[in-house]
């Protein structure tokens, strides 16, 4: 690059400027980065499916827990099963990677509900025991609206922590809290309650 003192034809109020454009290789960076925008711009933040660190982070960290299942053996879906992991902060997260994946299009990024109802409140439409979670899951409702998982999940394990999972939204506070929907039900039983 050489500089030149020509100075170029603008002249404002007696102000003038050289001649001289700007350097090749900044440009090139330039036009590149513009280029590179939307191309990441679509791939992490739009559709393209790129994950972002805790994205990765949770879907790694089910990826492990899932190679763990065998420590848990193969969970049954009843009360006692469900509300001990309700409260285990280290197999929630499976619940809350699966959720993650594959709930929030309908439930919300946090259970708040969209097309589907709020899991944080207390009111229910086809669930009166913690055990009815995990039969929704399985079985779906409302003629598929809420689809069945029996066959997608492909772990027994991965639709009771997720279970668990949506039993631990209830009461906590959710960004869009869609209005409730259904009756009101008793809150979960403590955990060594005797079956009704
Ligand atoms: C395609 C949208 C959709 C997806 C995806 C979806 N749901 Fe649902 N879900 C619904 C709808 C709609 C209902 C309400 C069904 C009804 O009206 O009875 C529902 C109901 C439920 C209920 C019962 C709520 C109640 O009040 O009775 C639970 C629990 C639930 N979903 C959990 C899940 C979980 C866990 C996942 C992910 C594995 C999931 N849903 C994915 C649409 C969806």
């Amino acid at each position: 690059m050489t500089e030149t003192d020509e100075t170029n034809e603008h002249c404002y109020d007696g102000i003038t400027e050289y001649d001289n454009p700007l350097p090749g290789w900044w440009s090139a960076i330039f036009a590149l980065s513009v280029a590179f925008a939307p191309i990441y711009l679509i791939y992490y933040h739009g559709t393209g499916g790129g994950m972002s660190v805790y994205e990765e982070y949770d879907s790694e960290s089910a990826r492990v827990f899932t190679l763990r299942f065998k420590e848990l053996g193969d969970l049954t879906p009843d009360r006692d099963t469900l509300l001990r992991f309700k409260d285990d902060p280290q197999w929630l997260a499976v619940g809350r990677a699966v959720f993650k994946a594959n709930c929030v299009s309908c439930h919300g990024p946090d259970g708040g509900g969209m097309v589907g109802p709020n899991l944080t409140d207390d009111h229910w439409k086809n669930v009166t025991n913690i055990e009815d979670i995990a039969k929704v899951i399985e079985n779906g409702a409302a003629n598929g609206a809420m689809p069945a998982w029996r066959h997608r999940l492909s772990h027994i394990n991965q639709i009771v922590l997720t279970a668990a999972y949506v039993a631990s939204l209830r009461g906590t506070t959710s960004s869009a809290g869609k209005a409730p929907e259904g009756t009101e039900i008793p809150p979960w039983p403590p955990r060594d309650a005797p079956a009704e």
